[in-house]
């Protein structure tokens, strides 16, 4: 969470900085308060009109605009904000920023800050593994400067190799170390369980459902930020690996409990997963065939193992804490509170999915929680806010 942050985002130009429109929107929803810089060379590619409508905030561009520094100095600027972060960070202002440069607002704020810098570097592959680039990197690294990728890929000039920014994701998790080194499950393990099953039919031919995996890849992301040595298992879902975390891909709910079954022994498991409930009984080893005016097959469903039950179940593999999600459309407490019963878990998160909550799918979330000692509702937050809200709970619980 990054909840009363003030973060101080200087965009420089390259092509990579519309990632950083996303950037705001993804800080914004932990909770932080974006300022944004833009370099001389940022404004060819990203408009201070959409950086101030996102950040909601003015844009800082002129390192002598009076009207700037009558509002704020450019000291007061930088030392305001709890962090500042460079993204992306060009060949150009890594230079600057390592031969101490102060020749625009950006530069000086970088120079006058008495805060910590991450940055997130986005440039050709041949300018990253330049001696030069290199060498900047290394002054900045021994200064204390964090970094976050590059990373490897195929990049917008037709070329392979490092120099992709980090992903959006991975940018939030690795300010969200910076900023909170706390880190209350260290030493603890913890399984969750995400996104939809997909039980085949034949090879081609599959049965699923619509979750997206959003809160579960969340609250996996929540824990390891917490310092847990998280295994997520995730079936198939369009979302990026979460950073930071041990990620099995699995397709079928007996695929999803085999490989929860080999990340135990745990401390806590989260089963957030929308497992089919059956699996299709006798899965064919040749495409179905439709016969000229043949009937449609038969297809027997079984029931599929409970993992959230299974992971309950007493005994000595039992994690300390297993927490399972009860998604709802009518009484709530009452349906989540019989779940929890039945299948033996310690807590229950319950979550309004009926139409109107917009939860399937969506990137926010209204749950209560439902545990020993009763229910308690959260008020309604993003579903990365609902996961580290939940991941601080499991702190206190294991603690
Ligand atoms: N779950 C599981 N394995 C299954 C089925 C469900 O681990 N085979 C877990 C889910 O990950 C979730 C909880 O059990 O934590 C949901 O329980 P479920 O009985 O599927 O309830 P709902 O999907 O909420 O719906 P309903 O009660 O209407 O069946």
């Amino acid at each position: 969470m990054l909840a009363g942050k003030k973060i101080f985002l200087v965009i420089a130009g390259g092509i990579a900085a519309y990632k950083s429109l996303e950037l705001i929107r993804r800080l914004q929803d932990r909770g932080a308060t974006v300022r944004c810089c833009l370099t001389a060379n940022a404004r060819e590619f990203v408009t201070p009109m959409a950086v101030s409508a996102l950040s909601q905030g003015p844009v800082y561009m002129d390192q002598f605009s009076l009207k700037d520094e009558s509002e704020m100095g450019h000291i007061e600027l930088s030392r305001q904000s709890d962090l500042l972060v460079v993204a992306p960070a060009t060949a150009n202002i890594l230079a600057r920023m390592a031969a101490g440069m102060a020749d625009e607002l950006a530069t000086t704020l970088l120079l006058a800050t008495d805060k910590p810098v991450l940055v997130a570097p986005a440039m050709n592959v041949r300018m990253w593994l330049h001696a030069a680039t290199q060498a900047n990197v290394a002054t900045l690294k021994a200064r204390g400067i964090g970094f976050v990728g590059p990373e490897e890929g195929a990049m917008a000039c037709n070329e392979f190799g490092p120099g992709r920014l980090a992903e959006v994701p991975d940018i939030v998790s690795a300010i969200e170390t910076m900023l909170n080194p706390r880190r209350p499950l260290a030493g603890k393990r913890a399984i969750v369980t995400s996104g939809p099953t997909v039980e085949p039919i034949d090879p081609v031919r599959f049965i699923a459902n619509r979750s997206s995996g959003k809160q579960g890849h969340a609250i996996a992301r929540a824990l390891a930020d917490l310092g847990a040595a998280v295994t997520l298992v995730s079936g198939p879902t369009a979302l990026d690996d979460p950073a930071g975390v041990s990620v099995v891909h699995v397709e079928s709910a007996r695929d999803m409990l085999a490989a929860c079954r080999a990340a135990l022994p745990a401390d806590v498991a989260v089963c957030a997963a929308a497992v089919a409930d059956w699996g299709v009984d006798t899965v064919a080893t040749q495409k179905l065939k439709k016969e000229p005016g043949g009937a449609p097959p038969a297809i027997r469903l079984v029931p599929n193992p409970d993992i959230l039950a299974t992971l309950s179940a007493p005994g000595n593999a039992r994690p300390r804490l297993v927490v399972g999600f009860a998604a709802e459309t009518e009484k709530l407490v009452e349906h989540a509170t019989a779940k929890r019963a039945r299948k033996g878990c310690d807590w229950i998160v319950a979550n309004d999915v009926s139409a109107a909550a917009g939860t399937f799918g969506g990137d926010s979330n209204q749950v209560t929680l439902i545990s020993e000692s009763g229910a308690d509702p959260w008020p309604a937050a993003s579903k990365e806010a609902v996961a580290a809200r939940l991941a601080d709970r499991i702190a206190e619980a294991l603690s």
